[in-house]
């Protein structure tokens, strides 16, 4: 089985070293437009693995997508990242652009793949691949939940000073400040979290989560990458595994919460098939009210990805 990485970047690289050393697949294709740079990468994490024991095949590709072909899953990180000062959706001309034509190869070489998107601004990225892909929406789906409540539960477990591994976390909407986290359905190993943090402490975490990704783009001049790599490389894994798990991830809605002909994160179940189903869970109005109004900020910047006449 092969998995496809397009952009040898930060997150790309990093998908690959941990899809890589999970050894679950034969081959990782490290695809990106900058000369050698994807063989590069690709001869270093193919020497990494007699020291950390994997057989994953890595192969790199400067923009040669023959190479890619029959891919099951490929995952998207082309495009440029944020820099001190930028909102995701200042990406949104250039990033479309290059996910467009990524797209349009990918589908070309691997039409049944199961297609993840990591670019920003995510949940826009995400419906221009949909759009571009004119595939079926359970095989074309952002990441960016399980970064967002990634950064949640680290929080928490540092404020309670627990192993994250016991924070069970939901958060839904768009890869942006208006993201919603969700602490009715936050749990410490089945403890409801409203019970071991006071009300202030956890509002600070929950604000905090939602600048999460700003944070760490003012302290490092660039975005994340390893959250995110390996955000990534985890979706990959319950595809290629037929894990059936439950993760928040970017999906078309159509009628679920309300929302239409929508790009935002919702529970969803990810398998072989990729998206397998959309979980509705029981929101309360104000819930509801904060994952609405998220919908609407993505919903703008999908008007504005419109007006460019790209797609
Ligand atoms: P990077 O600049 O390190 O890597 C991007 C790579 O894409 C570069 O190597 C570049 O040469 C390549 N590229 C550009 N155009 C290409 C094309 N047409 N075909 C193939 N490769 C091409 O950036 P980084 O940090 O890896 O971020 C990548 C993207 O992921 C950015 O848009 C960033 O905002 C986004 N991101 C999204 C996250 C999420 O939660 N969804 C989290 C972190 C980053
Ligand atoms: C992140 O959240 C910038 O989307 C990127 O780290």
């Amino acid at each position: 089985m092969k998995v496809t990485v397009v952009g040898a970047g930060n997150v790309g690289a990093t998908c690959a070293q941990i899809v890589a050393e999970k050894n679950i697949v034969q081959e990782v294709v490290l695809l990106d437009i900058k000369e050698g740079v994807s063989e590069g990468k690709s001869l270093d994490l193919w020497q990494t693995a007699p020291v950390n024991y994997y057989d994953t095949r890595l192969v790199g590709s400067t923009n040669d997508y023959s190479k890619t072909a029959d891919s099951e899953v490929v995952v998207i990180t082309s495009g440029v990242p944020r820099k001190p000062g930028m909102s995701r959706d200042d990406l949104i001309s250039i990033n479309a652009g290059i996910v467009k034509s990524v797209t349009e190869n990918v589908v070309k070489y691997s039409p049944k793949a199961k297609i993840i998107i990591v670019s920003n601004p995510l949940d826009v990225m995400t419906y221009a691949a949909f759009a571009t892909a004119k595939k079926p929406k359970n095989e074309v789906m952002g990441m960016a939940g399980i970064l967002d409540t990634a950064r949640y539960r680290a929080f928490l477990a540092e404020a309670l000073d627990v192993s994250p591994r016991d924070i069970q976390a939901l958060l839904m909407g768009g890869h942006g400040d208006t993201m919603v986290p969700l602490p009715r359905y936050t749990t410490v190993s089945g403890i409801p979290v409203t019970e071991l943090i006071d009300k202030e402490k956890l509002d600070a975490i929950v604000e905090r989560t939602k600048k999460g990704g700003g944070e760490l783009v003012n302290l490092m001049g660039t975005s994340a990458w390893y959250a995110p790599g390996s955000a990534a490389a985890q979706m990959v894994e319950a595809i290629v595994m037929d894990q059936k798990r439950i993760f928040p991830c970017c999906v078309k809605l159509d009628g679920e919460y309300g929302l239409n002909d929508m790009f935002v994160g919702s529970p969803v179940k990810l398998g072989k098939n990729g998206v397998e189903e959309i979980l509705e869970v029981a929101l309360n109005e104000e819930e509801k009210e904060m994952l609405h109004s998220s919908a609407k900020a993505v919903k703008g910047v999908m008007d504005v990805l419109d007006g460019m006449n790209i797609l």
